[in-house]
């Protein structure tokens, strides 16, 4: 039997696994990501990568990496990463020459996004939108069964859509990004603040990182809202109304049929999809008199985007080859 190595290699993890033709995660193994270090990137990805194909007798027949960056059309470089040190970065050849199977790279939400297309929430669906919410926001679109994109490769960047005029600075050098409302970032960044606030009402998420804001991890909000505290539940609501209003515009533009959710945070599950789904039905343009998308979580939840890259690497998108 043949599979595929899927590796995603986000702000904060590098996550590999072993992909079955259909889908199926075999073996699983993962690092921290030396986010500002691109040669230890490559070293720490052939690493797993390494470590996963000697621990099987399946046959490995490729490697496909999800990033969390802008990949040129052809695949070749990742060419900026907003949370990332990669600067025109010659990820595919620099994996090939540590690795002895042939490499594709893709951007990390597009790959979720096939992911979830052809084996997850979106396998019925010819129109969607998948966004990833962790250290960014990730979008991925397929629009009638087909990946967009975009002639340079940098189609989908929905993270980077301006929603607040002179907002906060964003990793990409502009201000007001959706991400930078939108993303797990965000969610830990206002916690934090309400920590440091020294409000009782953040006692509970106090008490999560024993009095110290730096300590608090995204997991912890998730966990203190999941145990009923209004604060932290309110966080995420918060959260989810920034993603749903914006999601609302990508609709102004795509009209999907199906928006799927995944990403770290999305494992708060309702308490995150509800207000999506309320600020969404709040927002979208023609409300009441157009049919309006589903809003979903992943199935593959956070191994989507690994999945996807696997499938990717091992039978394409199913158009013809990348130029540019
Ligand atoms: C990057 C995207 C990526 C997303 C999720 C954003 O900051 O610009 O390329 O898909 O984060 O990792
Ligand atoms: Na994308
Ligand atoms: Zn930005």
């Amino acid at each position: 039997m043949t599979a595929t190595i899927g590796l995603d290699i986000g702000g904060t993890k590098i996550a590999a696994g072993l992909v079955s033709a259909e889908g199926t995660i075999l073996a699983e193994t993962r690092c921290d990501t030396p986010a500002q270090d691109p040669d230890r990137i490559a070293h720490d990805a052939a690493t797993l990568i390494a470590e996963l194909a000697g621990g099987t007798d399946q046959e490995v027949v490729g490697v496909g990496v999800a990033c969390a960056g802008f990949v040129n059309r052809t695949g070749s470089h990742v060419l900026f990463a907003p949370n990332l040190a990669w600067r025109d970065e010659p990820l595919k050849q620099r994996l090939e020459a540590l690795v002895r199977y042939p490499v594709t790279i893709e951007n990390d939400a597009n790959a979720a996004a096939w992911g979830e297309f052809r084996f997850g929430a979106a396998r019925e669906a010819d129109d969607m939108v998948l966004l990833t919410i962790g250290t960014g926001v990730g979008g991925g679109i397929v629009n009638d069964s087909k990946l967009l994109r975009g002639a340079y490769g940098v189609g989908g960047e929905l993270g980077h859509m301006r929603v607040v005029p002179g907002g906060i600075r964003c990793g990409c050098g502009n201000r007001g990004c959706w991400e930078q409302y939108a993303s797990g970032n965000a969610l830990l960044r206002e916690a934090r603040e309400l920590v440091s606030s020294g409000t009782p009402h953040g006692a509970a998420l106090a008490d999560a990182c024993g009095g110290d804001p730096k300590n608090l991890r995204g997991r912890d909000i998730t966990e203190v809202a999941q145990g009923g505290d209004p604060a932290a539940v309110e966080l995420i609501a918060d959260l989810g109304t920034w993603i749903g209003e914006g999601a609302a515009s990508v609709a102004a533009i795509l009209d999907p049929e199906l928006i799927v959710i995944g990403g770290g945070v999305a494992e708060a599950g309702d308490l995150l999809l509800e207000p999506i789904r309320a600020a969404y039905a709040r927002q979208l343009t023609g409300r009441g008199h157009r049919p309006m998308a589903h809003i979903v979580p992943a199935t593959l939840g956070n191994d989507a985007g690994l999945i996807g890259a696997a499938a990717i690497a091992a039978e394409g998108i199913g158009e013809g080859p990348r130029r540019g």
